[in-house]
């Protein structure tokens, strides 16, 4: 795709020959960078092209969330998203990393139902992301999830586990609402990230969490990095849905999302808008949030 003057509107990317000018991001990388307290950053993305830009623009980590069945599919929910859609995506997220020979560390999301059985169906499954492409999966939910965090490190399969809001569990939430407020929620949510943390997980995603406790949680976590999406500027890294930075949401954007593209030439431009704006600490800003 080019625009009449014949320039990318997604910005240059390097030709496929290029020479890799960047070390790949591996597991001990982002733990090291965790250790260091350099922001971790992380986006979604879906499909090849998208993918290659995030690379190019240094967005370490490419999460292919089951959200693409609501920004891809036009699902009301992530709910119906299945592990054959999951399988596709990912595989052409990490042939678009690939062809640009980018570094990203790809994360692909365990959707709902392919890890809830048993730890065994969770193996199963993980292995098709993982021989998709994917460097680690990500599993919602806290409490009995533990167990199975475990039994895929013990595997060899990387774990970013996801607490606070999990859009997967919506109709059991009553919404898409603000999790953690009031001491039991609070002290049983940090109690989850410990045992996650314990089980083996290395990243744990924290959404619409109160700012207060995603800090007090990432204090508590030295071996798993905390990624913050609603969840205020004190975790160690962020993350957003592609196409809510881009401000191409359907619908509402979450007041905690900032549109990186109203002020960026490209998508590019606003990818690297949004990773420097993490790492300085410039976003999110706590004030954005009601809570
Ligand atoms: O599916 C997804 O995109 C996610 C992110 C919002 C963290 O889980």
């Amino acid at each position: 795709m080019t625009q009449q003057n014949g320039a990318s509107p997604y910005g240059t990317l390097p030709p496929a020959s290029a020479p890799a000018t960047r070390k790949p991001v591996s597991l001990p990388r982002l733990q090291e960078m965790h250790a260091r307290g350099e922001k971790i950053t992380m986006l979604t993305a879906y499909d090849a092209t998208f993918a290659a830009v995030a690379d190019a623009a240094g967005v370490e980590c490419i999460l292919i969330g089951d959200s693409l069945g609501m920004v891809c599919q036009g699902l009301s929910s992530t709910v119906g998203v299945t592990l054959e859609t999951m399988r596709y995506h990912v595989e052409s997220v990490t042939r678009g990393v690939r062809r640009v020979q980018g570094t990203a560390w790809i994360i692909g999301d365990m959707p709902y139902g392919t890890f809830h059985e048993s730890k065994e169906q969770a193996f199963r499954n993980a292995a098709v992301l993982m021989q998709a492409g994917a460097h680690m999966v990500k599993i919602e939910g806290g409490g009995w999830t533990a167990e199975t965090v475990r039994f895929l490190v013990e595997r060899g399969i990387p774990v970013c586990a996801h607490l606070g809001l999990t859009p997967q569990t919506v109709h059991a939430l009553g919404g898409y609402r603000v999790q953690g407020r009031g001491d039991e929620a609070a002290a049983t949510l940090k109690r989850h990230a410990v045992e996650l943390q314990d089980a083996g997980a290395s990243l744990l995603v924290l959404e619409m969490v109160p700012a207060a406790l995603s800090a007090e949680i990432t204090q508590a976590l030295p071996r798993c990095a905390t990624i913050g999406i609603g969840a205020g500027v004190d975790c160690a890294g962020q993350v957003l849905v592609l196409h809510d930075m881009l401000g191409v949401n359907l619908g509402k954007n979450p007041k905690f999302v900032h549109n990186f593209m109203a002020e960026a030439g490209s998508v590019r431009g606003a990818m690297e808008a949004y990773v420097k704006a993490v790492k300085d600490g410039r976003f999110p800003v706590n004030a954005q949030h009601a809570w």
